[in-house]
């Protein structure tokens, strides 16, 4: 049987947070045996933000050992760094001819950033979506693990592949789906009581975060004066917390501070104690594999190497297709 091709990415802008982890990593782990996958670290994703170049080999090598950490296996997915793989800028430069100024400049992710970084609204944050959808279409993926906040992404880039598809008279491209193994896409809220947990947002918790410090910030979380009505809804950044304990801790200790909250009861200080120490035991294992992997140079070398081969293969093949498909010729 033909396997479904899976692919993703994280923008390499710094060590990955929890958002990162549950939103997306976590499900690349529970694919990679059962679909043809491509995971990448979105390395030129994160330049619209100009980052220092000092940082830029790191921060992809830090996505590298992070993804490694977190389960995935080199031999069952291939997994690369996108600025390894010249074929997916061309086929941006190409796929950018059937992106119009119009539909880029409304995307609710380019109005943000330009708000956000009103002296550098460059045109690589405009043609970010293009990039994204180049990413997706030089592998040809059914399927995009990804958080809530990237759903608007993979839509454009099925309209972007059906573009190309109209256009040229061909059924090339195929449609690829957000997917969250048949269920809602996630959102990791942050602790501050706003939105999600982001880079930007400047309220993450690290994967790779010492366990004092992670005790802070979920000491320092948002809350309000507590319930003073039995079973009554929760503010927004009550339930973050109570998002973040569902996801990192067991059915019984939700279970114990849903009921301490629906009976009036309970203490925020007991349930921050609860959620430190959970996320803490969750992130434990994967730290104690980044410390391994980082202590082996020559391995991650082997593992950049073997999937920059891998994945080149690939988007050579479909370059050389779109390339033809468009009237590119050998002279
Ligand atoms: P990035 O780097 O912002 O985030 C990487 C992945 O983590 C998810 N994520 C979250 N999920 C739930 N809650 C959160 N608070 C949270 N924060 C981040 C994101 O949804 C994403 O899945 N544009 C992409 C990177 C990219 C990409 C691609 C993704 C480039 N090309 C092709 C998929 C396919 C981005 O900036 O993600």
């Amino acid at each position: 049987m033909i396997k479904k091709t899976v692919l993703s990415g994280i923008r390499s802008t710094g060590n990955l947070h929890l958002g990162n982890y549950y939103g997306a990593l976590r499900n690349f782990v529970k694919m990679q045996t059962e679909y043809n996958c491509y995971f990448f670290v979105a390395d030129y994703h994160s330049l619209t933000t100009h980052p220092d170049p000092a940082h830029i080999h790191e921060n992809a090598k830090n996505v590298v050992i992070e993804y490694l950490a977190a389960g995935l296996d080199p031999e069952q997915c291939t997994l690369y760094v996108q600025s390894e793989v010249p074929q997916v800028t061309e086929l941006y430069l190409l796929l950018n001819m059937h992106a119009y100024m119009g539909e880029l400049a409304k995307t609710p992710a380019f109005k943000e950033k330009a708000r956000k970084q009103p002296e550098n609204v460059n045109a690589g944050l405009l043609t970010y979506p293009v990039l994204q959808a180049a990413d997706i279409l030089i592998h040809n993926a059914d399927f995009v693990p990804v958080g809530k906040d990237q759903e608007q992404h993979i839509e454009l880039t099925r309209k972007f592949g059906r573009r190309f598809n109209n256009f040229y008279g061909v059924e090339y491209f195929s449609e690829p789906q957000a997917f969250n193994f048949g269920t809602e896409l996630i959102k990791i809220p942050g602790l501050d009581g706003t939105g999600k947990m982001g880079k930007s947002e400047g309220n993450c918790i690290y994967l790779y975060e010492d366990a004092k410090s992670i005790e802070k910030k979920v000491k320092r979380a948002l809350t309000d004066a507590g319930p003073t009505e039995a079973n009554q809804a929760k503010p927004e950044c009550i339930e973050n917390l109570f998002t973040i304990l569902r996801i990192v801790s067991s059915a019984e200790v939700v279970k114990h501070f849903e009921d301490k909250w629906n009976a009036c009861e309970i203490r925020y200080g007991d349930l921050k104690k609860q959620l430190a120490e959970d996320i803490i035991a969750a992130v434990d294992p994967i730290q104690k594999r980044i410390v391994e992997i980082k202590n082996d140079p020559q391995y991650i070398r082997k593992v950049i190497k073997q999937g920059t081969e891998k994945a080149q293969e690939n988007a050579c093949k479909t370059l050389r297709e779109v390339r033809e498909i468009m009237g590119f010729k050998a002279f």
